[in-house]
């Protein structure tokens, strides 16, 4: 892999339904309507960004797994999503890939299989994995595979706890499995300036995570809670949206920044302080 033409980003909170697979469905989406070619990875057992794109995971015959294991490469396994023009490409998942956490434990280098399944792909600009809730061999695997991480937290009572297990487990990988791992962008979800709480979570987040936490926040936004039903990303359902206008914005953001992720100079990520 061209590591300096290509940016992998695994999308990574082991608390569920805090907005991983809506922001790699929609960020995604938004890269490829700005005219990057991007692949979106499904990582998650659930198959939830497989649905929310209106592919039949059931009906797969290769899926993430496949790549895993070295059946097929990312060419044979991937999906094309018909959009306008866009270049968005999705390696799907199924649940089959439930039994793959226990059939992977055995195997020596486990946490490696994405990385090796990647090293042959070279004609993207933003490669996304969207992560399960859990921090087990799967969302190990995206780590290594990984140079970038992106964490979305839900701005509510409790959104940053558990926090310290993450920055914990990207310290241990960054480490021992992949040291050009970073934290390169935090991101506040299903946010409503309405309420106190929200203001008082956004603020709590940009003291730990300083310049790391995107400008654009993801307000809470009906349409994107509906989009997924229908199998529709946000823009083809309903490209008003504020859902649609926030993940365009984050899109822009996100090339904006570039792969340091910052605005400004590094601030530490506070792991110490969380629990
Ligand atoms: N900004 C938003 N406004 C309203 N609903 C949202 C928003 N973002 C996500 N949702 C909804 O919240 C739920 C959780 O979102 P999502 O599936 O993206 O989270 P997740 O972190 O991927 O969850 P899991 O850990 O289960 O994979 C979904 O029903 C989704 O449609
Ligand atoms: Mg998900």
């Amino acid at each position: 892999m061209d590591n300096d033409s290509c940016r992998i980003i695994a999308i990574v909170n082991h608390k569920g339904g805090v907005g991983k697979t809506t922001t790699t469905i929609n960020l995604g989406t938004a890269l490829a309507k700005l005219k990057k070619k991007v692949l979106l990875i499904d990582m998650d057992p659930g198959a939830h960004a497989t649905y929310g794109l209106g592919i039949l995971a059931h009906r797969r015959e290769r899926t993430v797994y496949d790549l895993m294991r070295g059946r097929a490469p990312v060419n044979e396994i991937k999906v094309e999503i018909a959009l306008d023009q866009e270049n968005l490409d999705l390696v799907p998942a199924s649940i089959e890939l439930a039994e793959a956490e226990v059939q992977l434990s055995g195997l020596p280098g486990r946490e490696f299989l994405l990385k090796e399944a990647l090293n042959e792909v070279h004609s993207y600009d933003y490669i996304f994995i969207d992560c399960p809730p859990s921090l087990a061999v799967l969302t190990l695997n995206a780590m290594v595979a990984a140079r970038e991480i992106f964490i979305p937290l839900q701005t509510e009572y409790l959104a940053m706890q558990g926090l310290g297990k993450l920055l914990e487990t990207v310290k241990i990988v960054k480490h021992r499995l992949n040291r050009d791992l970073e934290i390169t962008g935090v991101l506040a979800t299903r946010y409503d300036k309405r309420k106190i709480l929200n203001r008082e979570v956004v603020n709590r987040i940009k003291e730990h995570f300083g310049e790391k936490v995107f400008d654009v926040r993801i307000r809470e936004n009906i349409s994107l809670a509906e989009s997924p039903s229908h199998g529709l990303t946000i823009f083809e359902y309903f490209p008003g949206s504020y859902g649609a206008e926030d993940y365009m914005a984050l899109a822009k953001e996100v090339l904006n920044r570039g792969k340091n992720g910052r605005k400004e100079k590094t601030r530490s990520s506070g792991s110490a302080q969380l629990d």
